[in-house]
Order: structure tokens, then sequence, then C-alpha cells
């Protein structure tokens, strides 16, 4: 059974913008074309530039072309309910005629008074949107109001702390949705049903067992035309680590919640990011890239200044001081122009005791390992040692596999996912003020006194002094990983 929300207005601040054009309006008319959006629902682009509702329409149109959707899911989003409203210079004035457009469309379309606010803006506005939206008085309506937030939510503690505040001021926190959209992989979602519903890996998901758990997301692609925000705003840590790895790394390490529900798994999370120990700054690395030439260095990409000492990659080590995980290292690692991208989990066990076929003279791999795997194929593998058939005696590495792609036809863009959470008002794959400020809390004193800067090659595995920091003789992430 398709879960249909109530109808509601959609705004999209930002409504012309990178991610509107790739994500967002894609992502709506998939939920049109999976029939997830009530017919009536109103989607109103807001932007800087002038543009009347016309324009806005062929704009979405061409978006949804240059993102490949096809003309059949295209064709399902209803171009009648696209509207737009230029916000001007952002004066109360321009905020009030947000305000009075949204009113004459719900009285236009009978709506209940549901409104999604989407913040798809640059950082530098949310403060004054917010505000904006405040004084407006688009806080509240007859039906359900709900905001919207893109990362980056600050950039050091201290930044998140204040912007908590401001949006506070404005918003309860059971109507503000804080987006990391990692969490609306559906890998991601899957890793609790894999951890909670079979006792095999909770039984085993602890230090007596556990030897190191790694957590890579790498990615080939460099900061491409992106320079300006991510050397300002980004660098590995800011733009990867502090969201999306650390997400991940709350979701393994969790205790059990005690409810499939927001409140309940957003306070695990969050005791587990209490329970990490400070970074101790000899375990972490910072790298940048070099060109190798067919791509450029770091340095020569376009809106990077040369004096830049952002980082292109960081790996470092996580201890959770807590019952279920002492003394285990957890190795978190994230880079740009890396020889391939690839995202995964590796969850490395203890080895077996005894080594009970010495005698034979065959080497056993190193203990098994679970490989979530997020990108490029979703799935999960557990490797193991078998016999191989015949004499002489001899032992084989062999994976027990799933891949989604192999069983499931399609599976959700995680945007469709989160919108049509929002819209349903379930919390739970969205951010927690207090887990955004405790991971802040957690990476500040490395953003505040930055470790040296090693240089790697693009194409490769990031700086060599990095691998210490990775489970030992597993650089699981390599293409020429094989078992
Ligand atoms: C974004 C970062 O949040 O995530 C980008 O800003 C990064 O720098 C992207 O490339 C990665 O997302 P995904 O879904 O492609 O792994």
């Amino acid at each position: 059974m398709v879960n249909v929300p109530e109808p509601s207005v959609i705004v999209i601040f930002g409504g012309t913008g990178d991610l509107a054009r790739r994500k967002l309006l894609p992502a709506m008319a998939r939920l049109a074309h999976g029939k997830h959006l009530p017919p009536t629902t109103q989607i109103l682009g807001v932007a800087r530039e002038p543009m009347d509702d016309a324009s806005f329409r062929e704009f979405v149109q061409e978006a949804l072309t240059a993102a490949k959707v096809p003309k059949d899911v295209t064709q399902a989003l209803c171009g009648t309910c696209l509207h737009y409203t230029s916000i001007g210079t952002a004066t109360p004035a321009d905020f009030e005629a947000v305000a009075a457009r949204i009113a004459s469309l719900e009285q236009a379309h009978d709506l209940p008074g549901n409104r999604a606010f989407y913040l798809a803006l640059p950082p530098q506005v949310f403060a004054l949107t917010i505000e904006g939206l405040g004084a407006a008085g688009l806080n509240q309506s007859a039906g359900w109001t709900r905001l919207i937030i893109e990362k980056p939510f600050g950039h050091d503690l201290a930044s998140a702390h204040e912007l908590n505040r401001l949006v506070h001021a404005v918003y309860r926190e059971d109507q503000i949705y804080r987006i990391d959209h990692y969490l609306g992989k559906e890998t991601v979602q899957n890793l609790m049903v894999l951890r909670f519903a079979n006792t095999i890996f909770e039984s085993v998901w602890n230090r007596d067992r556990v030897e190191a758990v790694q957590i890579t997301v790498m990615e080939d692609i460099g900061v491409g035309s992106r320079g300006n925000y991510y050397d300002k705003s980004g660098g590995a840590i800011r733009d990867m680590l502090q969201n999306h790895l650390t997400q991940l790394f709350t979701l393994v390490a969790m205790e059990i919640p005690s409810a499939y529900e927001a409140d309940a798994i957003r306070y695990e999370k969050i005791k587990v990011l209490r329970s990490t120990r400070h970074l101790d700054p000899n375990r972490v690395v910072r790298g940048r890239y070099l060109g190798n030439g067919k791509v450029p260095s770091y340095l020569d990409e376009p809106d990077i200044p040369n004096t830049s000492t952002t980082e292109t990659f960081v790996a470092l080590e996580l201890f959770v001081d807590n019952w279920r995980w002492a003394g285990v290292p957890f190795y978190l690692r994230t880079g740009k122009r890396m020889g391939k991208t690839l995202s995964q989990i590796a969850v490395r066990l203890r080895p077996s005791p005894a080594a009970l076929f010495d005698k034979f003279q065959v080497k056993l791999e190193t203990a098994d390992t679970l490989i979530i795997s997020l990108q490029p194929d979703s799935g999960f593998s557990l490797h193991f040692d078998v016999k191989v058939p015949g004499t002489p005696f001899r032992t084989e590495r062999v994976p027990l596999d799933f891949r989604y792609a192999a069983r499931y036809s399609e599976s959700p863009e995680a945007y469709e996912t989160l919108l049509l959470d929002v819209l349903e008002g379930d919390q739970t794959l969205f951010v927690h003020a207090d887990e955004v400020e405790q991971s802040w809390k957690l990476y500040t004193p490395i953003l505040e006194a930055p470790t040296p800067l090693h240089e790697y090659v693009a194409g490769t595995w990031g700086p060599d002094g990095a691998s210490h920091l990775a489970i030992p003789d597993a650089d699981l992430w390599q293409e020429n990983w094989k078992r």
C-alpha cells in the first residue's frame, strides 16, 4: 500500500539552485509518479531572481530533463502545481509576499494549511531566512508547519549552537528536519534492520567479538566547481566527517533503541557521541590531493586560494568508552580524488582463538569481516574460510553475499525517502539539535588546531601516513581487494 501524506504547500527557498535542480525537483517528480504526493500538493519555488510561474515551470522541465528523469516520471509532476515567488532582497515585505502567496495557494486549492519550508540555501543566508519566516508568522499555520534545513549545520560547535538557538527562537524541535542525506540511503536504514532483526549480528556486536570497525567513504571526484564553498565551509572534516561518517558511526555503535521511533533512536545516537573519547590529534591524518597529469591539484582547482590549508582527506581513530565498545578502535576515513568511489563499513571480528589447522600448513586468512557496502553497489557480505574439496587439505576464503540490485529492481533515492518522511512527520532519519552539537564538539578541537597536511596523488588511496588508521592488512576499499 502506498503511503500518501496530507496535501501541503512545499516551499523551496533556493528553488532555482543546484540542489533543487539536481535532487529536490527530481525527487518530487518521482514521489508524484509513485503516487506518494496528493494531487493537490502545491510547490512554490522561492529565489532571488525575478521569474513568473510560467518561466519557473519551464525551468523545472529543463532541470528534470538535465537530471535524466524519464518522461513518464516528469509528466507525473503536475505542471500547474508549480509556482514561483521572488524573495527580492529578502526584506520583511518580501517574506510577507511569500506568506500571502502561500495563503492564496491554500485558498485556491482548498488546502488544510500544511506547510513544508525547505532551506536549500547557502549557509550564510540560513539565519536571515529563518528570522524572515518567523517575522512573517510562517512558523505556524492551521495545519502543520515544518522546516527542513540542509547541511552544513554550522561550521564548528559555537556556530552550530548559535544556529540551533536561532532556529529554536522560531520553530520547535519537533518542527525541524535537519537533513543528512546519508540517512535516506537504503543501506543505511538497512543497517538497523541488519543489527536489530537478526540475532546472529547482535550477539557478536561488542568488544568481545569485534576487533575493529572501519567506516570508509571514498570519492573519485574532486571539488569541481564547488571550490568556493568547499574551501571555506567544507574540507573533508566539515563536508563529510562531521555529518555523513558520524551518522554511520553512531548507527553502528548505538545501543538497541527502546522502539523504532525518532526519539528513541536519536537518543541512542546522542549517547554514542557523549561516550566517544576526545580525539587524539596524533591519531588524525589530514591530506590534500596533488594532480596526476589528468586532473589538477586541489590548489589548482577553480576558486581555491593558493594559501589554502583545507584538507580533502581525513582518517582518524575514535573510541567509544562504554561497556559495549571499550577498547575497540573505530577508523573513519574519507577523501576526494581517491582511486575509486566506494563507501563501506567493515566490521572485523576477532580471529579464532586456536590455531587448529596449523598442522596442515594452511594459512587461514585474517578474521571474519562483515562488509556493509553503501556504494557503488549496496549490500553486505560476510567472508568465511571453507575447506576446498579433496586433498591436500586446503582452505579458501569465500563470501556470503547480498546485493540489493540483484534482488530488488529499484530503490528510492535518498531525497525521495527523506522528503516523504518530512511530509509524514517522521523525524527518525533526521538529525536532532543535540546530535549536531555533540558531533561538532568532537571535531572542533581538530578544526581549531589542525594537524599537518599530507599530500597524496589524485587517484590513489590517500597519504601513506594514514595507513595505520585502518584495519591492519585489510585495505578493504581497494579495487584489488579480492578474497
Ligand atoms: C555531500 C558533500 O554532502 O555529499 C559532497 O557535500 C559529497 O562533497 C556528497 O560529494 C557525497 O554524497 P553521495 O551520496 O554521492 O555519497
